[in-house]
């Protein structure tokens, strides 16, 4: 029977209580496995509704937030789709600025494709606007929007959101492809801003 050893050294690694990103502290916050737990969920549901389609959806990564997400969100889909990314940004610091700029693709045509977008978090909503108006534009066949986390205290615009994995309060948060001014991403837990 194979099995592994957890050391004392490496449950400290696993799940850390607080990390530290260059001025501002962080603490535990989702851990790992309800993160697992939710993107069950979500796939579940995407399953539901793709298997046995005849088409080729995309999957859409917006970069750099959903990489870990889309990684194991792809690993649980039952149907063939296709790997595209796009990279938009709207964030400085801890604060969003309203603008949404498209840095980079899509990497390849989406035109009368079926679109999943797999966003790490909804949070005012400006990314998604901006993503719907683009897959119009981009004449892709139908879209759906997949997020991992929502925060539906601050989210008031009116695209829909298909498949969602957790809410969470008006927090910032770090962890699970979540940045910190472009770190914290490798973190598997995700951690919120520590204001003590
Ligand atoms: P929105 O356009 O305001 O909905 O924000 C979308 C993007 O801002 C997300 O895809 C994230 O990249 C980033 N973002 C929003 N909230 C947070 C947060 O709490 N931590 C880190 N990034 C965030
Ligand atoms: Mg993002």
């Amino acid at each position: 029977m194979d099995f592994f050893v957890i050391l004392a050294s490496d449950i400290c690694w696993l799940e850390m209580e607080k990390i530290k990103l260059y001025d501002k502290t962080f603490r535990l916050y989702i851990p790992y496995e309800r993160i697992s737990e939710a993107i069950d969920r979500v796939a579940d549901k995407i399953n539901a509704d793709f298997r046995g389609c005849t088409d080729i959806p995309v999957v859409l990564c917006i970069l750099n937030g959903s990489v870990l997400f889309t990684a194991e969100l792809m690993k649980r889909l039952e149907f063939n789709c296709e790997l595209v990314s796009m990279k938009l940004s709207s964030y400085s610091g801890t604060i969003s600025t309203g603008v949404v700029r498209n840095l980079l693709g899509p990497t390849s045509d989406l035109s009368g494709r079926r679109v999943i977008v797999v966003e790490d978090i909804v949070d005012t909503g400006n990314t998604i606007v901006a993503l719907s108006e683009y897959m119009k534009e981009t004449k892709a066949a139908d879209y759906k929007v997949c997020t991992m986390l929502l925060k539906p205290d601050v989210y008031k615009k009116d695209v829909n959101l298909d498949y969602v994995g957790m809410e969470i309060p008006n927090r910032f948060i770090v962890g699970f492809g979540l940045d910190y001014d472009g770190i914290g991403r490798n973190y598997k837990d995700i951690y919120v801003l520590d204001e003590e």
